[in-house]
């Protein structure tokens, strides 16, 4: 696509078109993403099947709402009572996952119609991303003329941690926290699951987005930002969109109120061409993307472990109101590390305030050092560990603390751990974020998850550390641009 093409998808300038984000999708989306009820459209009798899979994951992941499996040819599956249609189901249906053969999927939306459902996802692949744009959108009328938001199609299905509902055919629930996570791939997602328990990144939900034909992210984000109490934190794999003004609106009025990440892709010639076969969208130009992105207060993240380690910083600490980051460490040369990828991303160190220079000395031996960043040396211990962040997030003229640990022969990296959680418990009173780079073997990791699981995001690299640290301080600036936007008469 041409550039200028591209600008006018994102922005609609030229167009003058309003954004439209749909009223009944957003107040639907809680019904589509917290079922009381789910049926599932090609529940097949055979284990090897996807529909079979969906009600076997609802069940195994123990949704407490109720499940109807719609098959023609079978009366019970995996011990349910089994329906011939949707409209045959005697209850109210909140959502309705279709995984039936593309050419199945039209009557099985007009029955869900008929039904009154609050919402479908659409798991059947087959549509405009094969060049099947004529049925998919013949689909996407049927529904909006109905007002029920549709979900896909091409999707791996719909995940929800607090509620417990698996409803798509990924292997498990994420590990639970407070990031939801919305993906144009499938594939993606089924991966960066077994992410959230190897790396201990909590997520709240799990949207597959696929094809998107009719909810785009600008309604997932509208809801997330203003609907849903178990999400703080968005985070996004996108390929392309064709609704740009929308998802920079829908930006915008999330903006300070919950942070966005996201991941775009598709940017190189190949890239632009895999993302047309993969799910139709246009991928579009990296600079109007990133224009667009930075106008409507979009942190962006470089490849998935960046948008992992943002997102995990920003759903666990506040953000960081000012420059004024420290680092505290017990390794001169991670310390030196830390303060190059301080300033390669945009938050460069500068010295430690004398007053609080003066009360380091505390925590370290006579050859330790003060300077930003401050060196308790390799003799370090626990309770300088402690006393040195407690100090610093104290100090006025501190923002953030960036702590390092690397392991020794003479420290108990769960002890230091345990420690550095208590200080975060003091930081989190001033409202000031903590990070910390825990860099050894397995006791070391060990003790980092246990760390994540206490709250304080933790790497295991100083380049990452720092970098969610940025991310932290990103969102404070986006804080305060939101703030200036709302004052403007
Ligand atoms: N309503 C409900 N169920 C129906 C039906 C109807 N009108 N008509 C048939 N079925 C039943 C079938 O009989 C079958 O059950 P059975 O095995 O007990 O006989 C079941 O629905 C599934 O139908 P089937 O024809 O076997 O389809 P399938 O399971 O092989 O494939 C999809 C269906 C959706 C999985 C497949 O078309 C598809 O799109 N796969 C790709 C999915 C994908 O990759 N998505 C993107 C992920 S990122």
């Amino acid at each position: 696509m041409n550039h200028f093409m591209c600008y006018l998808k994102l922005f609609g300038v030229l167009l003058l078109r309003i954004p439209e984000i749909r009223d009944y999708v957003v107040n639907k989306l809680n019904y589509i993403l917290n079922p009381r009820s789910i049926a599932v459209v090609g529940a097949s009798r055979s284990p090897s099947k996807i529909g079979h899979q969906v009600v076997r994951n609802l069940l195994d992941s123990g949704y407490k709402g109720k499940i109807f499996p719609v098959n023609p040819k079978a009366d019970e599956i995996l011990g349910l009572k089994c329906y011939p249609t949707v409209s045959a189901i005697p209850d109210d249906v909140d959502l309705v996952i279709i995984a039936v053969p593309a050419p199945l999927v039209k009557n099985a939306v007009i029955d869900c119609a008929n039904k009154k459902v609050n919402g479908m996802a659409i798991i059947t692949a087959g549509f405009s991303e094969v060049g099947n744009k004529e049925e998919e959108d013949e689909i996407v009328k049927i529904a909006r003329e109905h007002e029920i938001p549709i979900i896909g199609p091409n999707i791996v299905g719909l995940l929800n941690s607090t509620y417990r509902m698996n409803a798509s055919f990924a292997q498990d629930l994420p590990y639970s926290g407070k990031i939801a996570l919305i993906s144009q791939s499938g594939a993606l997602i089924i991966g960066l699951i077994g992410w959230t328990w190897l790396y201990k990144v909590g997520l709240s939900k799990v949207i597959s987005i696929g094809n998107k034909a009719d909810v785009d992210f600008s309604e997932l984000i509208v809801y997330l930002t203003e609907h849903d109490p178990e999400t703080n934190t968005i985070a996004i794999y996108m390929e392309g969109t064709d609704a740009g003004p929308e998802l920079v609106e829908a930006c915008k009025r999330a903006a300070g109120k919950k942070p966005i990440i996201i991941l775009k892709s598709g940017f190189s010639k190949r890239g632009e061409l895999a993302t047309m076969s993969h799910t139709g969208s246009l991928a579009g130009s990296a600079r109007i993307y990133k224009a667009a992105f930075m106008q409507s207060y979009v942190i962006q993240a470089e490849d998935l472990f960046d948008l992992y380690d943002k997102a995990l910083a920003l759903s666990l600490q506040p953000p960081a109101m000012s420059d004024n980051i420290l680092v505290i460490t017990n390794g001169g040369g991670a310390g030196v590390l830390a303060t190059d990828a301080a300033e390669k991303y945009g938050i460069p160190l500068s010295d430690t305030p004398p007053d609080l220079a003066e009360k380091m000395k505390n925590y370290m031996p006579p050859f330790g050092s003060t300077k930003n960043p401050i060196d308790l040396t390799g003799q370090a211990n626990e309770e300088w560990y402690y006393g040195s962040i407690v100090e610093a997030v104290k100090h006025s003229e501190v923002s953030g603390v960036i702590v390092i640990y690397c392991h020794t022969a003479i420290t108990d990296p769960a002890k230091i751990a345990t420690k550095i959680a208590e200080a975060s418990k003091i930081a989190r009173e001033y409202k000031k974020p903590i990070v910390a780079c825990f860099i050894g073997g397995k006791e070391v990791e060990d003790a980092a998850d246990w760390l994540k699981e206490q709250g304080v995001p933790t790497y295991p690299v100083p380049s990452r550390t720092v970098r969610a640290m940025a991310a932290l301080r990103e969102y404070g600036k986006i804080i305060e641009r939101a703030n200036l936007r709302k004052k403007k008469p």
